[in-house]
C-alpha cells in the first residue's frame, strides 16, 4: 500500500500532497512541529507531545487546528492508512496561508495541518543505536526560544550536516559559558565520573524533550542518581558514559565526542539499560 499524508482535512497520496506557496511555514518558518515514536502501533509518550504542541502553539499565538481528541483520531488514522507499527509520526502546524508579510495576517487565517507517518525497521534501528554514535561539538548559534518546537531549524540542519561530514550522527551545541545545551535533534546526557546521571536543566535555552522527561521518571523508578545540571564537553569526555535522547533516537549511547572516545569507547552499560527500560515504558504507556 502506498504512503498517504494528511493535509488540511484530507488524506492524499504522499507524492501528491501539497501546501500553498504562500503558506507561512514555507515562507517564514512560522509554525511548529511534533514527532512521536511509534512502537507496536502506539504513540509513545502521547500526552507529553500533545501538551508540548499546545504550549508551542500558544507561545506563537497559533490556535490548535482541532481538539486534542480529534487530533489523536487523525494521527491514529494516519498510522492505520500507512500501516505503520514501528516508526515515526510527524505533525506540523503553521499559522496558515496569507499574502507575504512578516507580521501576523490582519484577517484571521486557518492554521495549516500536515501529518505524515514513516515506517522503521525497528530491529535494524535498534542494532544501529546500540552500537553507539559519535557526536561533534559546535558553538550554540540558535535563537533564545529553543523551548518552542518551531520548524525554523536552519542552525540544527547545518549542525547535523557538519556532524555527518565528520562521520558523526549528532552535533552538541555549546553555549557561551562552555556548557553543552543539547543536540541538533536530541537532548544530551552523561554518566559522570561520580556515577551521577546529568542532563541540562530546562531553565536553559533547550527543548524540553519528552523522551528526556519520561526517562527522568524511569530513572527515578530505577533508583539511579540523577541531576539536572549542565556539563562541559571536557566533562563529557572524562565521563563514564554519554548518551542522547529523543523520539527518533530513543536512548542512544554516544561513543565519541569530536573524534575522541567517551569512557572505553564502547556503548555504556547504563545507556543500554536505560534504553531498554525506556522502550519497555514507552510500549506500555503508549496510546
Ligand atoms: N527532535 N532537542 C531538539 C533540538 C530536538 O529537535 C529534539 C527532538 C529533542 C528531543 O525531544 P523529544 O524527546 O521530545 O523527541 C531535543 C525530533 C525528534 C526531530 O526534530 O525529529
Amino acid at each position: 500500500m502506498s504512503r498517504q499524508a494528511y493535509v488540511n482535512g484530507r488524506f492524499a497520496p504522499h507524492g501528491e500532497a501539497v501546501v500553498h506557496i504562500e503558506d507561512r511555514g514555507y515562507q517564514l518558518a512560522d509554525g511548529v512541529y511534533e514527532v512521536w515514536a511509534v512502537m507496536g502501533g502506539r504513540l509513545s509518550d502521547a500526552e507529553g507531545h500533545f501538551a508540548r504542541l499546545e504550549r508551542s502553539l500558544g507561545e506563537l499565538r497559533i490556535p490548535m487546528p482541532m481538539s486534542r481528541k480529534a487530533l489523536e483520531l487523525v494521527l491514529k488514522e494516519t498510522l492505520r492508512r500507512n500501516r505503520v507499527r514501528e516508526g515515526l509520526l510527524y505533525l506540523q502546524v503553521t499559522r496558515g496561508v496569507a499574502r507575504r508579510d512578516h507580521a501576523f495576517p490582519t484577517t484571521p487565517v486557518t492554521p495549516s495541518l500536515v501529518i505524515t507517518a514513516k515506517a522503521l525497521d525497528r530491529q535494524a534501528s535498534n542494532a544501529k543505536a546500540e552500537a553507539g554514535v559519535g557526536v561533534i561539538t559546535l558553538p550554540e548559534n540558535r535563537w533564545g526560544r529553543c523551548d518552542i518546537k518551531t520548524i525554523g531549524l536552519l542552525p540544527n540542519v547545518l549542525a547535523k550536516q557538519a556532524a555527518r561530514e565528520q562521520g558523526a550522527a549528532e552535533a552538541w551545541f555549546v553555549d557561551a559559558e562552555g556548557l553543552v545545551t543539547e543536540g541538533a535533534s536530541s537532548n544530551a546526557w552523561i554518566l559522570d565520573r561520580d556515577g551521577v546521571l546529568r542532563t541540562r536543566d530546562t531553565g536553559a535555552n533547550i527543548l524540553r524533550g519528552i523522551t528526556r522527561h519520561s526517562l527522568l521518571e524511569v530513572i527515578a523508578e530505577a533508583g539511579v542518581k540523577v541531576e539536572e545540571r549542565p556539563f562541559t564537553p571536557a566533562e563529557a569526555l572524562e565521563a563514564r558514559e554519554a548518551f542522547i535522547t529523543g523520539a527518533g533516537t530513543l536512548v542512544t549511547p554516544v561513543t565519541s565526542i569530536d573524534g575522541r572516545p567517551v569512557g572505553n569507547g564502547h556503548p555504556g552499560e547504563m545507556a543500554l539499560r536505560l534504553r531498554d527500560l525506556y522502550i519497555q515504558h514507552a510500549r506500555k504507556a503508549g496510546i
